[in-house]
């Protein structure tokens, strides 16, 4: 692998190569992510699912990995909190462009104890700490300086080096996994799909088939050469607001 991608011709992945569980499989493909500097590489996306049944999605920082699962910390009365009190069950994507590599977690979310979330909560800069407190996650605020009111009140609270306790609102998740899914990009979009899937106590890993329908499937059906592996970054169309009737010309 050199310092800016993977390489597209490197070895594709096999239930085989892969590791028996698929936290050791993520530790693994998080470790070349870190290699490859990618720029926050512990970046997932997360998404939750409300009571009414309307999906959110949102990214958060990965903090943790073990055989319990993916951990990470917020506000338990923000949006995602309360979509998870509603309904733990989530979706959380680790997109990893330049590796040309995706993992997708399914799994439930367990809310952390006060005594396994202080100690990162107390390893974080002093200004996240006020940070947490201060902010009134997903909630509308009239303007910024609501905010840094609430800051510089908190800090003539907690005047430093006092030590400031962790919010009774704030804490930390374990996504436990159902099923991970390795995604990695192949030649001619034959990417390689490999899926843990728990069963009863043991993992069983299943290949998923990744082609798409269309253009891209009749080239190769037809032996043309189907383009390149990805599309490229910047090939997404603008396409200009259209008048509504009745609107005025001021061009
Ligand atoms: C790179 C990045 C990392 C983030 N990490 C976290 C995080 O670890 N925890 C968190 O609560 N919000 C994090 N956020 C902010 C969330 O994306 C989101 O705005 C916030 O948690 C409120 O989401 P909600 O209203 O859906 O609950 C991060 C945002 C970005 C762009």
């Amino acid at each position: 692998m050199n310092s800016t991608q993977r390489d597209p011709d490197s070895a594709s992945l096999s239930p085989g190569t892969m590791a028996g569980d698929p936290m050791t499989q993520f530790a693994r493909w998080m470790s070349d992510a870190q290699a490859l500097a990618l720029p926050v590489p512990t970046a997932m996306v997360l998404a939750t699912v409300s009571a009414e049944g309307r999906p959110r999605a949102r990214t958060v920082l990965l903090k943790e990995h073990s055989q319990a699962g993916f951990t990470f910390y917020t506000n338990r009365t923000s949006r995602k909190g309360q979509d998870i009190a509603d309904n733990p069950r989530v979706c959380a994507v680790f997109p990893w462009y330049p590796l040309q590599r995706q993992v997708t977690v399914e799994g439930g979310v367990t809310a952390m104890s006060r005594d396994g979330s202080e100690p990162y909560f107390s390893s974080r800069p002093r200004g996240s700490q006020i940070g947490a407190w201060a902010s009134r996650q997903s909630r509308v605020i009239g303007s910024r300086d609501e905010l840094t009111g609430r800051v510089a009140e908190l800090e003539r609270r907690w005047p430093a080096p006092a030590s400031i306790p962790m919010p009774d609102f704030w804490g930390g998740y374990v996504l436990a996994p159902d099923t991970v899914e390795f995604w990695q990009a192949g030649r001619y979009r034959l990417h390689d799909r490999l899926r843990y899937r728990r069963h009863d106590d043991a993992w069983v890993i299943e290949r998923l088939s990744p082609l798409c329908a269309g253009p891209y499937a009749r080239a190769l059906a037809s032996g043309e050469s189907p383009g390149p592996m990805i599309p490229g970054p910047n090939t997404c169309r603008s396409i200009p607001a259209r008048r509504h009737v009745g609107q005025a010309d001021h061009a």
